[in-house]
């Protein structure tokens, strides 16, 4: 299973990217409007940092202005995957980038039939969105398991990029039903780190080992 930070801070990216959690990294409008720097400099950036993917999400809604968007950030570096939103026009800009030979990670995917059209229009990734499901009282994880089923019977190379991940049961339920890749915030693999017998464990360890030391 691979892990992408669902980032645009460099900072935070290098951070996970030393405890080898960054497989690679995912961002967003919103991620790169919240960093307030340059949009094309900041994925050269996370680009040297990270060798893998690095998803960077064009704004036009147009599939002919969405493919010449493509086409410019596929050339800011050779890790970039270009970031799709799931609209009719955008599985045009799909295929027509999927037949030069560049990755897609096609976003904003609510339903098991849209990533269907994912892997139809032969997009690299796609991106369910699970916790904003949960946020409308839907279940985001049954999406993900009935997408991985569909590809599992076609046999389709699309990977299944659970995005939208709030917290470390969403990844715990992404790795048993055989999820390629999840996104996650840092703050959140951070927290996959903890548990209160391992705090409690290593303080008794060190506790006795310095009693030894004062004999
Ligand atoms: O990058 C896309 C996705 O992970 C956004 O997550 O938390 O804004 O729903 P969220």
């Amino acid at each position: 299973m691979k892990f992408f930070i669902d980032s645009a801070d460099i900072e935070e990216i290098k951070q996970a990217n030393k405890k080898g959690w960054v497989d690679g990294v995912t961002t967003n409008p919103t991620l790169i409007a919240k960093n307030g720097r340059d949009f094309h400099q900041t994925i050269k950036e996370i680009c040297k940092e990270v060798s893998g993917p690095v998803s960077a999400e064009v704004i036009s809604t147009q599939s002919e202005e969405m493919f010449k968007e493509g086409l410019t950030l596929a050339k800011l570096a050779d890790n970039v995957v270009v970031k799709i939103p799931l609209i009719e026009e955008g599985l045009i800009a799909v295929k027509k980038l999927a037949a030069e030979g560049i990755k897609t990670n096609v976003t904003l995917v609510f339903n098991p039939l849209q990533a269907l059209l994912v892997a139809k229009a032969g997009g690299t990734m796609v991106s369910p969105f699970v916790g904003r499901l949960d946020d409308i009282g839907q279940n985001g994880m049954a999406m993900v398991e009935e997408i991985i089923q569909i590809f599992r019977n076609y046999d389709f190379a699309t990977e299944v990029l659970v995005a939208s991940v709030r917290g470390p049961l969403h990844i715990e339920q992404a790795a048993l039903m055989g999820a390629d890749i999840v996104t996650v915030p840092y703050k959140v693999m951070q927290g996959m780190t903890q548990h209160p017998l391992t705090d409690k464990g290593l303080k008794m360890f060190l506790d006795d080992w310095n009693k030894l030391g004062k004999k």
